[in-house]
């Protein structure tokens, strides 16, 4: 099962997959390159490190979201994947890449959603109060955080918790959901 994952930051998710490869946790699957939406990212850095082929579609390059959007597509689209994995990606995509990816375009989310969708989750349910959220890994649709449910587990919040210090307690589930997913879907 070919795989293209998709940063934005320091992929420390997709380093848990990069590892799982490399051990055989995850037979069946190949990174078969990481993309970024901008230049100078640790995800990127630490893919190439690794061997694995990277590329950037830089979004600032384009002067309109549709071009950036089209030219991610073509780029994804190049390494013919099973799946595409956005794994700490922050950027919206748009229609031609949903479509391009319908049902193949499976994200992580460090929350339980439908709850505290957006890009601070986990800041978002602390501020609400809850003493219980999660992570969840879901196929993407053309929503924010939205589509099919794949895997989901509970992280309690601490009282102590910082933002930083509870997302990265969740980092350690999503992790683990993310590649009991994959290998999940290689295997069929
Ligand atoms: C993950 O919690 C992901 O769900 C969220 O951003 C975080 C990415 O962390 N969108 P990293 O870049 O994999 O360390």
């Amino acid at each position: 099962m070919r795989i293209v994952v998709l940063v934005s930051g320091t992929g420390s998710n997709l380093q848990s997959v990069i590892d799982a490869v490399a051990d055989g946790t995850m037979e069946n699957v190949q990174i078969a390159a990481v993309g970024a939406d901008k230049h100078g990212t640790f995800g990127v850095e630490r893919s190439a490190a690794a061997g694995i082929e990277t590329f950037v579609v830089n979004f600032k390059d384009y002067a309109a979201r549709a071009d950036w959007n089209h030219a991610l597509t073509q780029k994804c689209l190049s390494y013919e994947p099973d799946f595409v994995v956005s794994s700490g990606f922050m950027r919206i995509v748009g229609e031609e890449f949903i479509n391009a990816f319908d049902g193949t375009y499976i994200n992580t989310h460090p929350a339980l959603l439908p709850s505290f969708p957006g890009a601070h989750g986990v800041r978002d349910a602390m501020a609400y109060g809850v003493k219980v959220t999660g992570c969840t890994v879901h196929i993407a649709d053309a929503g924010v955080d939205t589509g099919p449910i794949l895997r989901q587990e509970a992280v309690v919040i601490e009282d102590d918790d910082t933002e930083d210090s509870l997302h990265e307690r969740i980092k350690v589930v999503e992790r683990r959901l993310l590649i009991a997913t994959l290998a999940d879907l290689a295997a069929k």
